[in-house]
């Protein structure tokens, strides 16, 4: 098992990374978990504990606590405010006191949706992610983002509450639908592209084989993301500044999620793919990264088997004007400006305003 520290002072906590990690959950729970916290409400989601609920109920019963499942419906639904009502309301119902533990055990949107709930029950009681997608792992569960979506955008409404812990069994991946595993590579890939070339290196080598179930490679993909992560969160924990560069791809992949209906056309982590391409081959025509990284970062991705170019979308291509126009909307847009993450080589990611929309444009048309 490996641990990856995140040091937020008195909101510090650990990452458990690791094959079978589930199973020791009940006893990392006891060093995070109050003395008088022995009912432990777990949410999670129909598939998730379909598939892996016994064996967390059995680590945290041996422990000595008392899991009490709240079970959602699997899917982005659950992330809204009538969720989120129902869910308080099920851990109200449960008598959870201020010095309670909630435990989210899923993916992001049971993440998202069980961070908030617990950020602002009784004004904030501690939470432990226990994710089990490759996103979740790599991504969402670590740095205290929570959020539900809105009929304005997604993710608009939220707190930062930091989990008190987050387990990482990276045998809970090998149950997940290989579109679902691909798509969290993305987000993997991300951490080698915005500020570790080593990292990117190892990945264009080792990459197939961690998704095909090598449990060493998969654990050290995850390992090292979690610790470009937690780094960064450290450096910057409310994205006043570095934290903004988790979402190099984000920009460009969440107007071609919005352009295409967040339909199952392009997954989240399809689209951030999408857009890594797409801010590399900016980055190259605005002369900032030479031309061969923005095609080495195409081949890698083209290799495991992403679609690289909006062209290769099925059904109608979304315009150039459209989806410029969702960039436009971005939430991380500011004073009008749309916000790209931007490279200087692999590895050399920058966050900047300074993009002119017409060069944006004439990317997109030709894309
Ligand atoms: N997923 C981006 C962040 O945590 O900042």
């Amino acid at each position: 098992m490996t641990v990856v520290p995140v040091e937020l002072g008195e909101r510090a906590y650990d990452i458990h990374i690791g094959a079978g990690t589930l199973a020791q959950s009940g006893a990392l729970m006891k060093g995070v978990a109050g003395k008088n916290a022995h009912n432990l409400p777990v949410v999670t989601d129909a598939n998730v504990a379909a598939l892996h609920y016994p064996a967390l109920a059995r680590s945290l019963e041996d422990a000595g606590f008392t899991p009490l499942p709240i079970v959602l419906p699997p899917g982005e639904q659950t992330k809204s405010f009538s969720y989120l009502e129902n869910l308080l309301d099920s851990l109200l119902a449960l008598e959870i006191e201020r010095g309670g533990l909630v435990v989210a055990f899923g993916g992001g949107v049971i993440g998202d949706l069980t961070g908030f709930a617990a950020g602002i029950l009784k004004r904030g009681v501690a939470f432990a992610q226990i994710p089990t997608t490759l996103l979740s792992q790599v991504d969402s569960s670590v740095g205290g983002k929570t959020a539900i979506d809105t009929r304005h955008g997604k993710n608009l409404v939220g707190v930062f509450h930091q989990p008190r812990i987050v387990i990482a069994d990276t045998d809970v991946l090998k149950t997940l639908p290989a579109r679902e595993l691909l798509s969290g590579y993305a987000e993997v890939m991300k951490y080698g592209l915005l500020g570790d070339e080593n990292f990117f290196a190892w990945l264009e080598t080792n990459a197939s084989s961690a998704l095909a179930g090598d449990e060493a490679a998969i654990a050290h993909a995850v390992a090292h993301s979690c610790r470009m992560k937690a780094d960064i969160v450290v450096r910057d924990e409310r994205e006043a500044g570095d934290r903004a560069l988790l979402n190099l791809g984000h920009t460009f992949g969440h107007a071609l999620e919005t352009e295409l209906g967040y339909s199952d056309l392009l997954t989240h982590g399809e689209a951030v793919a999408m857009g890594c391409v797409l801010a590399f081959q900016l980055s190259a025509r605005l002369g900032l990264c030479p031309e061969a990284d923005a095609i080495r970062v195409e081949n890698h991705l083209a290799a495991i088997g992403f679609r690289t170019r909006i062209a290769q979308i099925s059904g109608k291509r979304p315009g150039a004007e459209a989806l410029l126009g969702h960039m436009r909307h971005d939430k991380k847009a500011e004073g009008g400006r749309m916000t790209f993450i931007l490279a200087r080589g692999i590895g050399k990611a920058f966050v900047t305003r300074d993009v002119e929309e017409k060069d944006v444009l004439r990317l997109l048309a030709n894309d």
